[in-house]
């Protein structure tokens, strides 16, 4: 049942909805309103969306016709996949999967990279990777793949102006919910409102749509492992992900558009082991323990190419 369900999400994964991105020369300008997600979609029949309590009913029934998704009946007997509005927040429960908890998405104050920085190894990596060590101003960047919104929110923290675009809309959806709660946190309300947006839509789509005074300094991109990586690797909130989004088979023409649009630099993060994106070189690589980041500057000179690696190198 899980492979069926799996196969069948996999081959769901391409994005069929319309896009909410309209081109705004604004649009990478952080703080902007990032809850609404008029997507109709009507792609998954194993999900429906299930409210915990009457008094959520409601909110229920109104996510349900904005993603063009059945309301469950109580206990969502009958669904695989169930997007649920609980008290506290908005989950997606897979059923076969009990045991695994629900995804959701948490914007953790005790995650802000001051703490960070004295502490894990990778997001360290991360914020080195945007070429922070020479940066005066907040560069802004385009995470074209923003899943559960982890990276962005460390870059936001990190003083990034982040635009997260996302196309799966159960996936968005977890993120608005995720974003308006990170609003009602006094501690991490201010970066999140200034810093972080966020987009349903395909980062393809936006790329092409944006306007030149609104292309990013930045483009991070971290689609889905490879298939041939351990799973031991991925982690396993990542593998469930994957279940639902499918493989980002189209990661290479994301790569391609994500080269002309950058002003500065590609940032591409992929496991440790797996292969380069293409054939093309990267400009430098950062390596960690489990992960690696591939860096293409677009905008420099070679030399200026190469005095950039050093510096990244060194930090
Ligand atoms: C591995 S996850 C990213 C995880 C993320 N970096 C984080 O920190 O949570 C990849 C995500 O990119 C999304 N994605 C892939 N291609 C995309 C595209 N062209 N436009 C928008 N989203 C895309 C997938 O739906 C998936 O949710």
């Amino acid at each position: 049942m899980v492979v069926v369900l799996i196969m069948f999400l996999a081959s769901r994964s391409s994005f069929t909805g319309v896009v909410s991105h309209t081109d705004s020369p604004s649009s990478l300008s952080g703080g902007e309103s990032a809850d609404a997600i008029p997507v109709p979609w009507s792609s998954y029949p194993g999900v429906a969306v299930l409210a915990t309590e009457p008094s959520l009913l409601l909110a229920a029934e109104q996510l349900a016709q904005s993603l063009g998704l059945p309301l469950a009946g109580p206990g969502g007997k009958g669904y695989p996949l169930l997007l649920v509005r609980t008290p506290e927040r908005l989950e997606l429960r897979v059923v076969e999967a009990r045991g695994e908890g629900p995804i959701h998405v948490h914007f953790a104050a005790e995650d802000r990279p001051g703490r960070l920085r004295g502490g894990r190894g990778g997001h360290r990596q991360l914020i080195a990777a945007m070429g922070s060590h020479r940066r005066s101003f907040s560069p802004r960047v385009l995470d074209a793949t923003a899943g559960l919104g982890r990276d962005g929110f460390i870059l936001a923290c990190s003083g990034y102006r982040v635009t997260m675009v996302e196309r799966s809309p159960i996936v968005a959806a977890l993120l608005a919910d995720g974003l308006e709660r990170a609003r009602g946190d006094a501690r991490i309300a201010p970066v999140v409102t200034a810093n972080l947006t966020l987009l349903h839509a395909d980062a393809l789509q936006v790329m092409s749509t944006t306007t030149a005074d609104a292309r990013p300094e930045v483009v991070y991109l971290d689609p889905m492992h490879p298939p041939r990586v351990k799973s031991a690797l991925v982690r396993k909130e990542m593998r469930r992900l994957r279940a639902i989004v499918g493989d980002d088979a189209d990661a290479r023409l994301l790569f391609a558009a994500a080269l002309d649009h950058a002003r500065e630099r590609v940032v591409v993060k992929r496991p440790r082991q797996a292969e380069s994106i293409t054939a093309r070189a990267p400009s430098y690589v950062l390596t960690g323990r489990s992960t690696r980041y591939d860096i293409y500057l677009t905008g420099a000179t070679p030399a200026a190419a190469a005095r950039e690696a050093d510096h990244g190198l060194a930090e």
